[in-house]
């Protein structure tokens, strides 16, 4: 397997993240703890530190009931979803049948593998893997590109044969990231715990996600990382003047990044990004993401 593998090709996932997080944990005597993510996506970070033994368990937390479908899928119904995978044609009329998944809002409306299916089948034959767009090649499929270029069902399965070796490692939750947090005060007395906060963006997060956050939200968000007791966190941001006011009194410590740079070519190709924590950051390794 390689080092880093994940079944989503999530828009926003912070892969170039793992080894800064991971350093993070190791100067602050956090390897072995509960990480959590409450908006968890790919839960690209937390499944590799798992993955590592750098993290004792991962609590993952979801508001897309697609996303949160398919991890509970995962974990719990592996082989399920793996036949499911194998037996279904990715083609343009399945995205038809399969549409009206994306209309619900409650999950005891559908099955968890019929949901759970159609996040992943949605996930990786729309766009850039937005949930909400058209399929890769159009409606009406004229591109060059199929509906399925971006299906390989093999590897796919394998990935998702691997992760589930985890699965009493991970819990996964359907819910809004800060009142699940709310619920989580007595897990925060028993075990060192520690939160990876990855909102959905300031400025693009309608555009991507199905649930995005206001300004308000954003609000709720900093108003909850200074109250909590008993949890050291990290947030990660696009970087923008409304989010640093937010945090400028906190105490928090900031740093500023290039999510995705190329070394090669010397070509930033994704905008500024920041970290935001209770904990003194550590400088970057070398690597994809740049210190500014
Ligand atoms: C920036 S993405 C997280 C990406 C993830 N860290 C990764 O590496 O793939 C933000 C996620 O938060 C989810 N989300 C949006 N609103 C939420 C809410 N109120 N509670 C929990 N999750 C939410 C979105 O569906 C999206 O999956």
């Amino acid at each position: 397997m390689p080092e880093t593998i994940n079944p989503l090709r999530y828009p926003g996932a912070k892969r170039t993240l793992i080894d800064y997080i991971d350093d993070l944990l190791h100067e602050n005597n956090l390897q072995g703890c509960c990480f959590i993510e409450p908006y968890a996506g790919s839960a690209v970070v937390g499944l590799e530190l798992l993955q590592r033994k750098s993290i004792h368990s991962l609590i993952l937390c979801e508001k897309d009931i697609l996303i949160y479908a398919f991890w509970k899928s995962v974990f719990s119904l592996t082989d399920d979803l793996c036949e499911r995978i194998l037996n279904t044609p990715i083609t343009i009329e399945t995205w038809h049948q399969l549409n009206h998944y994306r209309q619900i809002t409650d999950v005891n409306q559908a099955s968890i593998l019929d949901l759970g299916f159609a996040g992943l089948f949605f996930n990786r034959t729309n766009f850039s893997g937005i949930l909400k767009a058209n399929p890769i090649g159009g409606i009406n499929q004229t591109s060059q590109y199929n509906i399925d270029c971006r299906f390989n069902k093999t590897r796919i399965i394998s990935i998702i044969k691997h992760l589930a070796k985890y699965r009493d490692s991970v819990e996964v939750y359907c819910n809004d990231a800060i009142a699940f947090m709310k619920t989580q005060n007595a897990r925060f007395l028993q075990e060192s715990c520690f939160a990876y906060f990855d909102p959905p963006y300031y400025e693009k997060g309608s555009k991507i996600y199905r649930h995005f956050y206001t300004k308000q939200d954003h609000i709720t968000l900093s108003k909850y990382v200074r109250e909590v007791r008993h949890l050291d966190w990290l947030i990660s941001y696009d970087d923008a003047p409304f989010i640093c006011g937010l945090y400028s009194d906190t105490g928090a410590q900031y740093r500023p990044f290039f999510l995705d740079y190329s070394c090669a070519s010397k070509i930033r190709t994704k905008g500024k990004e920041l970290l935001i924590s209770n904990l003194p950051l550590p400088p970057f390794p070398v690597g994809n993401a740049v210190q500014l």
